[in-house]
């Protein structure tokens, strides 16, 4: 069975689309293609996204990526005959005149290709631009009779850290352009998650499929946000979390290493699973206050002593939260999981059969776990959504009713 998945819950446009069995014992699928427009560049002049121009962004860039994507999944076959369309989109896409426009410019020369799923994310993000995908998922499901799989975002990043290249695509030699396959690595429940994005820092506990406990989170910044926000103290591009990894790195390698810095590990014995950024990036800020000239040597050790503080907190909660909860397995996920010194650090903590991290590649936001989460709620039978009652939500959770996205 073949998915089209569509991401556009921050500041990428994804679509993914991927051919899986029906094993459910065994799920495991081939990427066709796996499409991210970054607008990292447009943002970055912001230092940070700007929701009203991701949405136009989104709009602007949904139809060349699903045409790009049909192609390469050989599903785009021109029509000979161009029938006048009979449906109404104009009530679907009446915010997205542009989306609107190029759909009624391109939809109808295409047949409907050869997918039997739809799967978009509707929450949580900035809702402006959720809208944007869901909006044009609905659309394609009402031109081409295709069901709708609603998608939350945060269990994208969970079944994300649940993939795995299999054996013979590792192997595969360069240049071959047979499609890559994954397997969902088996796991046994209870499981908890780590999930750290520029707007999200949880831990989650799920006991069995598609059910999921927050047992801890954030009480201010996400920890992407911080890195994000230090980066801007230190004079470093958006987004920073990169930047400052990589200062942080050239510190730790270096052999006369000083620490300089200490900054504080904020909540470290709060004694629950929840975090707080703020008041680290502040005792930044005011370490940084009474320093005359940031100096590329002083950048770099604020760098590495922040890091070395979120490190610690992250992982010392993790390894606590994981404990009191009993879980057999650790999944970790989200853009900050591309982090060198916290994977590094969770593995240290961790025995490696316990412990899911994202592949690098997947931890960013993209399609493919849209689509990878998408096909485990159809192996498992979950139902699809009408789409008169789709919508998206901007503060969607996770938790629940197991038949909900929520
Ligand atoms: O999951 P993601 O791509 O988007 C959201 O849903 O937020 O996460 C983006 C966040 C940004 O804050 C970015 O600075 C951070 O992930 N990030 C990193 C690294 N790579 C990306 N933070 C720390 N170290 C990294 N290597
Ligand atoms: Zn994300």
């Amino acid at each position: 069975m073949k998915i089209l998945a569509i991401e556009t819950s921050c500041d990428e446009t994804a679509i993914a689309i991927i051919e899986g069995t029906e094993d459910i014992h065994n799920p495991r699928f081939s990427v066709l293609s796996n499409l991210v427009l970054s607008q990292v560049a447009l943002h970055a002049q912001y230092g940070g996204v700007f929701p009203s121009l991701a949405k136009r962004e989104h709009a602007k860039n949904l139809i060349p990526l699903l045409k790009q994507a049909l192609e390469e999944s050989n599903l785009l076959q021109p029509k000979n005959t161009l029938e006048s369309t009979t449906y109404n989109l104009q009530l679907i896409l009446e915010h997205e005149p542009e989306l609107l426009k190029q759909f009624e410019d391109f939809i109808p020369t295409i047949e409907t290709p050869d997918i039997d799923l739809i799967a978009v994310t509707n929450g949580p993000g900035l809702e402006p631009a959720l809208w944007v995908g869901v909006n044009f998922a609905k659309a394609l499901s009402s031109t081409w009779g295709k069901p709708v799989m609603p998608v939350n975002h945060m269990e994208g990043h969970i079944f994300s850290a649940l993939l795995k290249k299999s054996q013979k695509d590792a192997e595969k030699n360069e240049g071959s352009t047979a499609p890559t396959t994954y397997n969902l690595q088996p796991i046994t429940f209870p499981i908890l998650a780590l999930l750290i994005s520029g707007g999200h820092t949880e831990l989650v506990l799920s006991k069995d499929w598609f059910t999921y406990e927050i047992v801890g989170q954030t009480r201010d910044d996400a920890v992407g946000e911080a890195f994000d926000k230090v980066a801007r103290m230190l004079d470093l591009p958006y987004p920073g979390g990169p930047q400052i990894s990589k200062l942080a790195e050239e510190v730790r390698i270096s052999e006369n290493k000083t620490d300089g810095f200490v900054f504080p590990r904020p909540m470290m014995h709060s004694g629950d699973f929840n975090f707080s950024f703020s008041g680290l990036k502040t005792a930044v800020l005011y370490a940084l206050k009474k320093i005359e000239t940031l100096t590329p040597e002083i950048k770099k050790t604020v760098a590495y002593a922040f890091e070395e503080a979120v490190t610690e907190v992250l992982v010392k909660k993790t390894v606590a939260a994981a404990e009191d909860c009993g879980v057999h397995a650790i999944v970790v996920g989200g853009g900050v999981s591309a982090n060198k010194r916290i994977r590094e650090s969770l593995s240290d903590k961790l025995q490696d059969e316990s412990l899911f991290i994202a592949p690098i590649n997947l931890t960013g936001d993209n399609a493919l776990m849209i689509a990878a989460a998408g096909y485990l709620r159809y192996l498992h039978k979950l139902p699809t959504i009408d789409i008169k009652a789709l919508t998206a939500n901007g503060n969607m959770r996770l938790g629940g009713n197991k038949n909900m996205v929520q």
